[in-house]
């Protein structure tokens, strides 16, 4: 029964080793924040940090996440850069439907955390793997612009 640390809170989980931490956090945890989308490492809606990096947790096995912290987005406002991206985004009402943004914010926050100026091509690497279907790129970007500067 492996021990997993989210969010800064030790959490006992009874699962196989090669299910996916997206499961994981939504079925059993009942940490819904977090999104399914593709199921493929494909559109980003189920990102969440490992040890501050932005990874997809629905092809990340439970076996191989080991001692690694994870933040997801219910946790991730405590983290200095996740705190000015969700001031960002509400500033700018980066939002449209709202399905792929907690996978954008966490992105977003892992860029900012490791890169406190990001310039534009920064950012459209880190958020490459990040869809919106609603089209709120341009939002997005200025609402990483916005959490820099502030
Ligand atoms: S649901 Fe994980 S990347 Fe799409
Ligand atoms: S805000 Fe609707 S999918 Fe991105």
């Amino acid at each position: 029964m492996p021990t997993l640390t989210i969010n800064g809170e030790a959490h006992d989980v009874t699962a196989e080793a090669d299910v996916p931490l997206l499961w994981v956090l939504r079925d059993l945890l009942g940490m819904t924040g977090t999104k399914f989308g593709c199921g493929i490492a494909q559109c980003g809606a189920c990102t969440v940090h490992l040890d501050g990096e932005a990874v997809r947790s629905c092809q990340l096995p439970l076996g191989a996440i080991g001692t690694r912290r994870i933040t997801t987005i219910e946790g991730v406002g405590k983290t200095p850069a996740g705190a000015k991206i969700q001031k960002a985004w509400l500033d700018l009402e980066v939002m449209q439907c709202g399905y792929c943004q907690a996978g954008q914010i966490m992105s977003a926050s892992a860029l900012l955390a490791a890169n406190p100026a990001p310039q534009d091509a920064d950012i459209d690497a880190a958020m490459a793997g990040n869809l919106c279907r609603c089209g709120t790129y341009v939002r997005i970007r200025e609402g990483i612009k916005h959490a820099a500067r502030g």
